[in-house]
């Protein structure tokens, strides 16, 4: 009986608001330069449409969806072979992308990377380990969030922002906080296996310079990180590289 996989506590709301096909109608295919300028050049990144069937994924791969209902199992896919993509030009041939108990991809050694799905986007980050102690990756349709989400998402400071812009603008302005949040979660969870909420997280962010800088628990290590959030084609793409 196919499944899909466990539901994820931190965007369960979100996501229930929200269908493939608007998700389509609102933002333009993907492509291999949608993440263009969001990183240092020494990250590499790549980006897609989910498209790449479950006969793409290596046997290990392909045994942790084996039960997984078909959308999920093309966007697991998606995220592995453009990884897969990117790990060639790091001098790294076909690896086998496992997950570990936590769901976290078991990049190789020496790597740190991020994937993100959404609709019908999948895009890929990874970078060298030397450099970079984690790369965090969050892509999702630049479309206002639904009831209810301002709340759980955004801290005072963030929702005094989002009262001095525009209140059309209002939930997609608290979409942005997500998804950056979304992002610096991923690049430090890897390391740190520390669960938080979104209200441990504050984020300013500066939407004419495209900037953000999010303060972290003090558990991270990092007083303020830096990273870029992009509005392109109809999606909010927030990256965060913590060196
Ligand atoms: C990890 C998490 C942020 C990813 O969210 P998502 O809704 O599944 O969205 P995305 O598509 O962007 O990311 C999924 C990918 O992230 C990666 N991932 C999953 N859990 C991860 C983790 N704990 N740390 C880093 N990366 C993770 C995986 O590669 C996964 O894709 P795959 O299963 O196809 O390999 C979310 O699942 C989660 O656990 N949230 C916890 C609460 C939260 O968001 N707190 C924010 C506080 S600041």
């Amino acid at each position: 009986m196919p499944r899909r996989d466990p539901p994820d506590p931190g965007t369960r709301t979100l996501r229930a608001h929200e269908a493939d096909e608007s998700e389509r109608r609102f933002a333009e295919p993907a492509n291999a330069h949608l993440l263009d300028d969001l990183f240092e050049p020494r990250i590499r990144v790549d980006a897609s449409p989910i498209q790449f069937p479950y006969s793409d994924l290596l046997e290990g791969e392909a045994k942790l969806v084996a039960s997984a209902i078909e959308s999920r199992q093309r966007e697991f896919s998606t995220g592995r072979v453009l990884a897969r993509r990117l790990l060639r030009q790091m001098n790294v041939a076909d690896f086998e992308l496992l997950r570990d108990e936590d769901r976290v991809p078991k990049w190789p050694v020496g790597i740190v990377g991020s994937i993100s799905h959404t609709g019908n986007l999948c895009a890929v980050a990874i970078a060298p380990e030397s450099e970079y102690r984690g790369i965090g990756l969050d892509v999702e349709p630049d479309r206002p969030v639904g009831p209810g989400i301002e709340g759980r998402v955004c801290t005072p400071l963030e929702v005094a922002w989002l009262e001095t812009g525009p209140t059309a603008d209002r939930g997609q302005r608290c979409r942005m906080i997500f998804s950056i949040k979304e992002a610096v979660y991923k690049a430090f969870y890897p390391r740190l296996r520390e669960s938080w909420g979104f209200r441990d997280v504050s984020v300013e962010l500066d939407l004419a310079a495209q900037r953000f800088t999010a303060k972290a628990p003090p558990s991270s290590g990092s007083a303020r990180v830096e990273g870029r959030l992009l509005r392109r084609a109809g999606w909010i793409i927030s990256g965060i590289a913590i060196r």
